[in-house]
C-alpha cells in the first residue's frame, strides 16, 4: 500500500526481510495512526517477541513474519551437522508458534517453509530454501489478497454502507488485506460507497488501523463504537458486513475472528444483512473438527481496564502514546481475544479461488489448497 509520510507517498509492505542483516523489517503497528515507523528484529527471539507484543499483528502479517522468522533462525545457525540443525529449527518453530495461538497462518506458513527446506541436502541448501520459501509465502499472501479483491469487489455496489470489524486490512497482511481487498478494488474501480469501522475494543484496531488505512486510500468511512452496529442495522444503515479471520475451519466453515465478530454476525442474521468473511488460503485449518477446539487467546486484563492514545498536548512529530486507566481501580477483567462464528451465520467466504458457502469449503478443498 502507498503511505504518505512527511508529504511523500511510498509503497510499503507490512513485513520485509533484509537478507544482508538477517533482520525482519516491520511497521511498528502499536504507534499507528500517530506515528509511522519501521523497526527491525535481529534474531528469532526478537521476531517472536514482535508477534507476541503486537508490533506486527493480523493473521497474514504474522504468518509472513513467522515464515521469515524461521528463515532468520535457520540462517543464524553455524555448522554442517544436519541433526543439530534440525533440532535448532524445531526450537525456532516452537518459539514462533507459541507467540500467538489463535491464528493458524503462522503454523501453515512455517509448515510450508519446513516442507521446502526438507528438499535441501546440506545445512547451507536448507538455509537458502528457507528464505526462498518465506519470500514465496509473502508474495503469495499478496497475490491471494489481490484475488480476494477481484472476487469480492463484485459484492460492493454504488451507495452501499459496509461494516467491517477490527483490521483485516493491508496491515494485517503483507499488502492489500483480506476484508479490505474488495473495498480497495471497488474504490479503484470508481464505485462510491461508505465504510463503518467498528472501533474494536480493547485494542481498537478498527479505530486506529483500519480507519488510518481507509484515510490513506481516500475511502469514505467513519468509526463507530462496537455497540452501534445493531442500531444502524435496525435503521437500515448497513447493507453488508465483511470481516477477516484468524482461523477458518475447512471441515465446518466456522470462523475464528476478533472478539465481537460473532455478535455482529448474529445481528446481521437478525436483520437479513449479508455477512462475508474474506480469507487467503493460509487461514484455513483443514485439521480441527470443531470450533470449540480452536485455541482462543486470553490477553492481559490491562487492555480491558484502560486504553492507549495520545492527548492534545502530544507533539505531532513525536507523539507519546499514554495508557489511561478507565475501569474501577479495584476491579479485574476477562479478555478473550477472539470468538468463533458458526457457519450458518455466514453468507459466504471470499477466497482467492472464488466465493463459497462456509459449509462447502470441504467439498471444494481441492481448489482451496487442502
Ligand atoms: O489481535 P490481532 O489484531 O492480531 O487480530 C487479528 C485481527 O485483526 C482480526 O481478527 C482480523 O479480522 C483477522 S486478521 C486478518
Amino acid at each position: 500500500m502507498n503511505v504518505r509520510v512527511n508529504g511523500k507517498s511510498r509503497h510499503y509492505r507490512t513485513v520485509t526481510f533484509d537478507a544482508d542483516k538477517n533482520a525482519l523489517m516491520l511497521i511498528e503497528q502499536r504507534l499507528l495512526p500517530h506515528q509511522f515507523k519501521i523497526v527491525g528484529t535481529r534474531n528469532f527471539h526478537e521476531t517472536a517477541a514482535a508477534i507476541k507484543d503486537m508490533i506486527v499483528r493480523g493473521a497474514g502479517a504474522i504468518g509472513a513474519t513467522a515464515a521469515y522468522g524461521l528463515a532468520q533462525g535457520a540462517r543464524a545457525f553455524h555448522g554442517n551437522d544436519l541433526r543439530k540443525f534440525a533440532k535448532h529449527i524445531d526450537t525456532v518453530y516452537q518459539t514462533l508458534k507459541a507467540a500467538r495461538p489463535t491464528a493458524v497462518d503462522p503454523v501453515n506458513a512455517m509448515n510450508d517453509v519446513r516442507r521446502h527446506m526438507s528438499r535441501g541436502e546440506t545445512v547451507e541448501e536448507q538455509q537458502a530454501l528457507a528464505l526462498a520459501s518465506a519470500e514465496e509465502f509473502a508474495n503469495e499472501d499478496v497475490a491471494h489478497c489481490r484475488a480476494i479483491g477481484e472476487h469480492g469487489s463484485k459484492l460492493v455496489r454504488n451507495g452501499m454502507r459496509v461494516l467491517t470489524h477490527c483490521n483485516a486490512g493491508w496491515l494485517a497482511f503483507v499488502d492489500i488485506g483480506s476484508a479490505t481487498a474488495p473495498i480497495y478494488a471497488a474504490h479503484a474501480a470508481g464505485k462510491k460507497f461508505h465504510v463503518f469501522c467498528d472501533e474494536t475494543r480493547p485494542r481498537c484496531q478498527g479505530a486506529t488501523l483500519t480507519a488510518w488505512e481507509l484515510a490513506q486510500e481516500g475511502v469514505s468511512h467513519q468509526v463507530i463504537s462496537d455497540n452501534a452496529a445493531g442500531h444502524l442495522m435496525q435503521r437500515g444503515e448497513i447493507d453488508m458486513v465483511i470481516v477477516g479471520s484468524d482461523r477458518t475451519l475447512g471441515r465446518t466453515g466456522e470462523v475464528a475472528n476478533k472478539i465481537g465478530t460473532y455478535t455482529k454476525a448474529v445481528l446481521a442474521k437478525r436483520h437479513g444483512i449479508p455477512f462475508y468473511v474474506a480469507i487467503p488460503l493460509s487461514t484455513i485449518d483443514w485439521n480441527l473438527r470443531k470450533g470449540r477446539d480452536i485455541p482462543i487467546e486470553e490477553r492481559s486484563e490491562t487492555e480491558i481496564l484502560g486504553a492507549w492514545g495520545i492527548d492534545s498536548s502530544s507533539k505531532i512529530r513525536n507523539p507519546k502514546s499514554r495508557y489511561v486507566r478507565i475501569a474501577n481501580p479495584t476491579s479485574g477483567a476477562r479478555n478473550p481475544g477472539f470468538d468463533v462464528t458458526p457457519a450458518e451465520l455466514i453468507t459466504g467466504i471470499i477466497t482467492p479461488a472464488g466465493i463459497f458457502k462456509p459449509q462447502d469449503l470441504w467439498k471444494h478443498r481441492g481448489k482451496l489448497g487442502a
